[in-house]
């Protein structure tokens, strides 16, 4: 039996997207139901370290057009400039609300603290709990979203569709399996990324791109999925599957530097910025080292780093915990997944080419990434388009239009494999370092291994999701004859101005396979 329900507004996902975009539609007079996997703080946002990259005024010579700058020159050629500039402009107001509604950011006076990452060119990400940034952000919008409904352990299967084409609500399973329709004029998708497609991420269990999936079900078009970013650094304790703990590049912001097993510093000559050269650079350069030197990992020196302890506490706890005294010994490194710069083609308000249909956070493509995510941009970008989402979620409703009761939903059977054989091609032959042979193959192994099937639950929603984001990203990624940003081919090295401005769209065919397209974005969303 399915269970019915109604609001203005779903929202799905509870990170600092979902959130912030749940609170201001209650404050908008929006009647707003969350919807959430798992428990409200599962998602990614808990387990960002880094900070929120802002200016906010105060640190001389830093302005927001160097702060797009930096934005631009991470993205390596394929961000959208006009959304870079209001993303960026959109911070210092957006943080200021967030401080409002409760988070509380490192400070000395009046002053927030600010500490320096990949790519920037000045001390300008603000920080909470030292190096738990994330966890503060979630856990003051959590406190302030206590009036809200919120429905924790349900999966979202679908969006439904009333006659017209326009979303009217979404299908969901709860932990048993049991299924309920949340009729809705928008629903807006804050659902992360999709780190698991890969055996070692800094991604907890709950980013398996089920929104992104949902999105091309629904017929929406998803962009720029093959530009996965690596995170440079975190911990290495042995090979190991799932979550593995991050090593915020803040350290590095702070002084610490990358040594290969003879001391050697690596990254020195390959970029001027040294260690704090983008991510794309040092993750790249990372397991370029490895490769050459036949070593596990690399190390992370932070031994000449004053306060490492109290300045850096998450940090500090992994690393005792597996037995390392980073105070005094250099921490183990390798890269592993971290975030989609890709996902849904959506515009700076949230919206994509489905009518009702809403995406913002990691789940959407706004062209503030490009190739590569600058750090601490993407705190910045949920909470500036979760609520530029809203605003154009209250514009929209307010057009008269024509609904029908009967609602429509696409095929249930999808394409399901298995996520350990998914996650191990992702791993061995679409991570940093992918060429055409490699990527065959991949698609291969996940071809054979997928069987048409209806999710009856959770895993079974996720399962079909990671299936289909393997074969799109392997799809994109094969296309892109190029290395550029995050995408680093090794049978095309160099970056090809023939792929410059185009971004890869991936739709869906009549079968529900990814097509992978070079059709300008426009229209798009
Ligand atoms: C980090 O703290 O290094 C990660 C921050 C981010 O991904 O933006």
């Amino acid at each position: 039996m399915t269970w019915e329900a109604g609001a203005d507004l779903v929202v799905v996902g509870s990170g600092v997207a979902g959130l912030t975009a749940a609170l201001d539609a209650a404050e908008a007079g929006l009647r707003v139901v969350v919807v959430t996997k798992d428990a409200t703080d599962a998602g990614s946002t808990r387990w960002a370290q880094g900070g929120v990259a802002v200016v906010l005024g105060d640190v001389p010579g830093d302005t927001v057009e160097a702060h797009a700058a930096d934005t631009l020159a991470a993205g390596g050629g394929l961000n959208d400039a006009e959304a870079v500039a209001a993303i960026v402009a959109g911070g210092p107001a957006a943080v200021g609300r967030l401080r409002e509604r409760g988070a509380l950011f490192d400070a000395r006076g009046a002053r927030l603290d600010r500490t320096r990452e990949g790519g920037h060119s000045a001390f300008r990400v603000v920080h909470a709990g030292g190096d738990a940034t994330g966890a503060e952000i979630e856990r003051a919008l959590v406190e302030a979203a206590r009036s809200l409904t919120v429905l924790t352990g349900h999966v979202a299967v679908d969006a439904l569709k009333d006659a017209s084409g326009r979303v009217a609500g979404l299908a969901v399973l709860d932990d048993a399996g049991r299924p309920g329709v949340l009729r809705a004029p928008a629903v807006l998708l804050a659902t992360g990324g999709y780190g698991q497609l890969y055996a070692s991420t800094t991604n907890p269990g709950t980013s398996t791109g089920d929104g992104v999936a949902l999105a091309l079900r629904a017929g929406a078009a998803a962009a720029d999925l093959e530009f996965v970013q690596f995170h440079p650094t975190v911990l290495y304790t042995g090979p190991a599957v799932g979550r593995r703990p991050l090593v915020t590049e803040a350290v590095r912001g702070e002084g610490a530097v990358l040594r290969d097993r003879a001391g050697t510093r690596f990254m020195v000559g390959r970029h001027p910025l040294a260690d704090l050269a983008p991510r794309d650079v040092v993750a790249a350069a990372i397991t370029r080292r490895m490769a050459e030197t036949g070593a596990d990992c690399m190390y992370l020196d932070a031994t000449g780093l004053e306060g490492f302890a109290a300045r850096f506490p998450t940090v500090y706890a992994s690393c005792r915990e597996a037995g390392i005294d980073p105070t005094r010994e250099p921490i183990p490194v390798t890269p592993a997944a971290h975030y989609a710069c890709g996902g849904v083609v959506a515009d700076i308000d949230g919206r994509t080419a489905v009518p009702g249909l809403y995406a913002a956070g990691e789940v959407a493509r706004t062209g503030l990434h490009g190739a590569n995510r600058l750090a601490s941009n993407s705190l910045l970008e949920g909470l500036v388009v979760g609520e530029r989402t809203v605003r154009a979620v209250v514009e929209d409703l307010a057009h008269p239009r024509t609904t029908s009761s009967e609602l429509v939903a696409p095929a249930p059977a999808v394409g399901v494999a298995d996520r350990g054989v998914v996650q191990r091609a992702m791993s061995a032959y679409a991570a940093i370092g992918r060429d055409a042979t490699g990527l065959a193959t991949a698609s291969d192994v996940v071809e054979q291994a997928t069987l048409l099937a209806t999710p009856l639950d959770r895993t079974g929603v996720e399962d079909a999701a990671l299936t289909l984001l393997a074969q799109a990203v392997l799809a994109a990624a094969g296309t892109r004859r190029e290395s550029r940003g995050c995408h680093v081919r090794t049978d095309f090295p160099d970056r090809d101005d023939v792929w410059q401005k185009e971004s890869l769209l991936v739709t869906l065919d009549d079968g529900g396979r990814p097509v992978v397209g070079t059709d300008a974005l426009a229209g798009a969303a």
